[in-house]
């Protein structure tokens, strides 16, 4: 699937491209019926609510789901990255955001990049992170946020020490920047700015559509307490131009930032239905 060259220049004006009914009703089947194996799994990658027990994110799926493996090699997805980066890319992140009805919280307002740089190295935003919907998703169940063009405004985000959620106060600090308490946020007067001058969207659709969106482009999104699930699968792909090389203190797991630099290699239209 190639894009436009309007849709291109969209992606490069606003940051974000969403691009509706990608994969059929039969293709998210598929893939929904791997998330009680997803949301059941007993790892370090699965990241809970402050209730303790709701999903939140499961992070590496597509190393144990033979599904999202395939969907992560998926031509819908690879050609129109590897297009807006010009380049081969890897997966530096997969993950599936739960946001799971009455119970999801909140995705304070952030970049992504400042994640990649700060902790993980990574040298330019050459990255473009993908949402895939696995729920239809609308109004009431806390879409994702964007200021559209923020991205270009390069990293804004400021570091908080706000306090943390109590479920994981003493672990790792890597798992503090996962949960409704983010480590970089857009403080409330940046906010403020940037929407004046670039407005906000929430993309909408069905089941089955696609967000690319830019890792500067500032997003975040309210909580679920509407009766629908809301999951998205969210692949980040670097360029292979662009692996980690700034200095850092210490190496995130595996799971939350990749060192396996291998090319994707798309597979075949149909392979989510083989
Ligand atoms: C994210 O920013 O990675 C997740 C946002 C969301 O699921 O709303
Ligand atoms: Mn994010």
């Amino acid at each position: 699937m190639q894009l436009s060259s309007e849709q291109l220049q969209h992606y490069q004006d606003r940051g974000y491209l969403f691009l509706p009914n990608v994969f059929d009703r039969a293709e998210v089947e598929v893939m929904k019926a791997e998330l009680p194996a997803v949301y059941g799994e007993n790892s370090l990658g699965k990241i809970v609510e402050e209730d303790g027990k709701t999903v939140r994110i499961v992070h590496g799926s597509h190393t144990k789901s033979d599904v999202f493996k395939r969907l992560s090699q998926h031509p819908r997805i690879i050609d129109p990255v590897m297009q807006i980066l010009e380049s081969a890319v890897y997966i530096h992140q997969f993950k599936i955001s739960a946001k799971v009805a009455f119970e999801g919280d909140i995705w304070q307002w952030h970049q992504d990049y400042v994640y990649y740089k700060e902790e993980d190295g990574i040298p330019e935003p050459r990255i473009v992170n993908t949402a895939i919907f696995l729920d239809e998703v609308n109004e009431f169940n806390a879409p994702l946020m964007l200021v559209p063009g923020s991205q270009k405004e390069g990293l804004i985000s400021v570091f908080t020490e706000e306090e943390q959620h109590n479920q994981y106060q003493d672990g790792p600090s890597w798992i503090s920047r996962l949960t409704s308490k983010l480590h970089y946020i857009i403080n409330k007067e940046t906010l403020e700015k940037l929407v004046k001058q670039y407005g906000i969207v929430a993309p909408k659709g069905a089941a089955g559509s696609v967000l690319l969106f830019h890792p500067s482009c500032v997003h975040g999104s309210g909580a679920n307490m509407s009766p629908f699930d809301r999951a998205l699968v969210i692949i980040n792909y670097n360029s292979v131009e662009n692996t980690p090389k700034i200095p850092i203190k210490e190496q995130r797991p595996e799971f939350l930032a990749s060192l396996n630099y291998t090319p994707i290699e798309p597979l075949s239209d149909e392979v989510l239905l083989v």
